[in-house]
């Protein structure tokens, strides 16, 4: 189901709608110029509902960005996101970005590190690696946020 389906539904059962949902998300995307697999990305999430703000950067200040929001080399992946107070980094699946706003953890953001074959926008027909979205904490350690088999 996507985030604007989940909208209409909710909407025409909650007496109330939380204000929230009321708009979609908006997220930025900060990514390379020429990676395709990024462009790939922000597809999946427009598909998924989120309003998406993508801009083209040179790789130093994609670098800083990355640096600055707390993402690590080792949990570093091509694109560098923003939502909602959280960083989203790398090919993470439109679905872990809802849950992470609607539980609203204490920690940084998200991050799938390096670029799995089959994450959201890495699709390679059949193939799959397993990945995790991880959670990344303040303190730079991180969590399993979902597994995808
Ligand atoms: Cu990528
Ligand atoms: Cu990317």
């Amino acid at each position: 189901m996507n985030r604007r389906r989940f909208i209409s539904m909710a909407m025409g059962t909650l007496a109330i709608a939380r204000p929230a949902l009321a708009a979609p998300a908006r997220i930025e995307v900060y990514k390379s110029p020429t990676c395709g697999c990024c462009s790939a990305w922000v597809e999946h999430m427009a598909r998924a509902g989120f309003a998406v703000d993508a801009q083209d950067i040179d790789q130093e200040a994609l670098n800083a960005l990355k640096a600055r929001s707390g993402i690590t080399p080792d949990l570093a992946s091509c694109h560098t996101a923003l939502v909602d107070g959280f960083v989203v980094e790398g090919h993470v699946p439109a679905s872990d970005v809802e849950r992470l706003l609607a539980e609203r953890p204490d920690a940084i953001g998200l991050s799938v590190p390096g670029m799995p074959i089959g994450s959201p926008g890495m699709e390679m027909g059949n193939q799959r690696d397993a990945f995790d979205a991880l959670l990344v904490m303040g303190d730079g350690s991180t969590r399993v946020f979902q597994r995808h088999a």
